[in-house]
């Protein structure tokens, strides 16, 4: 990860000396006639800027729209070097996350011309509140700082070395600098889970992921352990077990706990992810078109391991368990077979598992999960949520704008769904239901991995929903969104780090106050 240096300052823009500064534009025609002319309008009060930029704006070869850029050398009046105008759109729609897109616009226009430092205005005026805003131009500073290139041998190393915020001084100054400061934690944080996803399967092993979240755990002093196949026996972990003994690679079974001093009591909360460092769909084997994606099949993981690393920096009152279910799903003389039965883990040794008929050993994320929400329940979480690329059913029903999310609870679900605002992720809520259970029922034991061809996502989360039971529950399907397949002007093409800010967001949302 290259290491972005950040600072915040309360200077004027026209004193700070730095290869580029970036400010923030509106297009504030409200008129939509088909005659009506975009009026770029400066989100600053500095005087110089607005003379640097008078002619070019008077000029109309500059609309505001949204991450439209435009360039000028030697601003006359400013110390800068160039000035970068960044569009965040018609005024009456530029919210916090359109300045988190242009940060990240700023950024990405920054590296390919070797440009290594900058200074980006925070804008004033219409886009409240000041402290929000700063939390998402750093995060999206990061967030555009990351190249996937890591194994271009010609790779030269463009990122940025310092991200500076320029806040205009007459703002609540410890407030800016607080919510700066958790942009800089959770940017960072974002970009590990995106890291870990773009390494390849035979880089990024279940047990390389193991060591990856130990190193962090072990930094941040969070508690870690990480098991394999020994303890997934011990706990009965048979539909975990089931997608792990195709392949020559170990499962690693990655346990992460936050619990910060004095909080003994209220709540728990399991963090579960489908850590598939490759999924091949195993005997029923996918299609060769496009399976090199599949190296993305942990982002799930990867997302809660993230959090976790946010969480444990910032701090909330209130105790998370991590659980990251990693796996290889492959083909070979000792994989699982359709048809097969498995037996997943009892909640309590006493009790009988519950037993799964395997019709699409493909199917693989839902078996991994089961275990997972169940040893999540075992240690005792009182709610879980859980992030996978669970289904390409998801990816057919909401495209690659929203991921979707599913609960068995409604007040689980409105805490989730009320963090999206200060997360700028986009969710979408699809139904589960005893309706749908029916479509999982199997013949010769309680329950089989696939719904057949209708409602695919639904299916996957009912089969989740079996192994929750009453713990209330949300389950993330970031299948369709957790990479980026056509590069943005704010973020590569590659792993998104969807779900890290949404899930954090919940988490806060638990927080007891003394
Ligand atoms: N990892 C895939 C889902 C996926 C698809 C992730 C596209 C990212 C992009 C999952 O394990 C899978 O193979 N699901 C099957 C389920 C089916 C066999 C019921 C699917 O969606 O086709
Ligand atoms: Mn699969
Ligand atoms: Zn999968």
């Amino acid at each position: 990860m290259g290491a972005m240096r950040t600072e915040l300052n309360f200077a004027n823009l026209s004193d700070i000396k730095t290869e580029l500064i970036a400010v923030m534009a509106v297009d504030a025609q409200t008129d939509k006639g088909p005659n009506a002319k975009p009026e770029p309008t400066l989100l600053t009060s500095d005087e110089a800027v607005f003379a640097a930029t008078s002619a070019v704006l008077a000029s109309g070869e500059f609309k505001a729209a949204a991450n439209e850029t435009l360039l000028l050398h030697s601003p006359a009046g400013l110390l800068a070097k160039r000035l970068l105008l960044v569009g965040l759109g018609p005024k009456a729609k530029a919210t916090v996350h359109s300045v988190r897109n242009a940060a990240g616009t700023a950024v990405r226009f920054a590296k390919p011309r070797g440009i290594r430092e900058l200074t980006m205005a925070l804008p004033e005026f219409t886009i409240q509140p000041y402290n929000a805003c700063a939390r998402a131009a750093v995060e999206g500073a990061f967030i555009g700082d990351l190249d996937p290139d890591t194994y271009r041998s010609d790779r030269q190393d463009r990122s940025i070395q310092s991200f500076q915020l320029a806040a205009p001084s007459a703002v609540d100054q410890d407030s800016v600098r607080d919510q700066f400061n958790e942009g800089v934690i959770i940017g960072e944080s974002q970009n590990f889970a995106r890291s870990l996803v773009n390494e390849p399967g035979n880089k990024l092993t279940p047990t390389v992921l193991g060591q990856r979240a130990g190193q962090m755990a072990e930094q941040l002093g969070l508690k870690c352990a990480i098991f394999s196949t020994d303890k997934l026996r011990d706990l009965k972990m048979g539909a975990f077990l089931s997608v792990a003994q195709g392949s020559a690679e170990p499962p690693a079974l990655i346990v992460l706990r936050y619990e910060p001093a004095g909080v003994t009591d209220g709540p728990v909360l399991g963090l579960v992810g489908k850590g598939i460092t490759f999924d091949t769909g195993g005997i029923s084997i996918k299609p060769a078109d496009n399976m090199e994606k599949m190296k993305y099949d942990m982002a799930g993981g990867a997302a809660m391991i993230g959090a976790m690393r946010a969480i444990a920096l910032l701090k909330p009152r209130v105790r998370v368990i991590g659980i990251v279910c990693a796996a290889e799903n492959m083909p070979d003389g000792k994989a699982q077979k359709p048809g097969d039965i498995q037996t997943a883990m009892p909640l309590t040794p006493d009790k009988p598992g519950k037993t799964i008929e395997i019709i699409n050993t493909d199917a693989e994320g839902r078996l991994v999960l089961a275990d997972g929400i169940t040893y999540a329940r075992q240690l005792g979480a009182t709610h879980i949520i859980d992030a996978a690329t669970l289904t390409g059913a998801c990816v057919v029903a909401l495209g690659m704008i929203n991921a979707g999310v599913f609960s068995n609870d409604d007040a689980a679900y409105e805490r989730f769904n009320d963090g999206l605002a200060v997360s700028g992720e986009k969710f979408w809520r699809l139904p589960v239901g005893d309706e749908y259970a029916e479509m999982i029922k199997s013949d010769i034991g309680d329950i089989k991995n696939t719904g057949g061809r209708w409602g695919g996502a639904i299916t996957a989360a009912e089969f989740l929903r079996v192994f929750a039971e009453d713990t209330p529950w949300l389950h993330l399907d970031i299948a369709g969104m957790a990479w980026v397949e056509e590069a943005k002007p704010y973020i590569a093409k590659g792993p998104s780090g969807i779900a890290v800010r949404s899930v954090l967001e919940w988490v806060r949302s638990f927080e007891s106050h003394r």
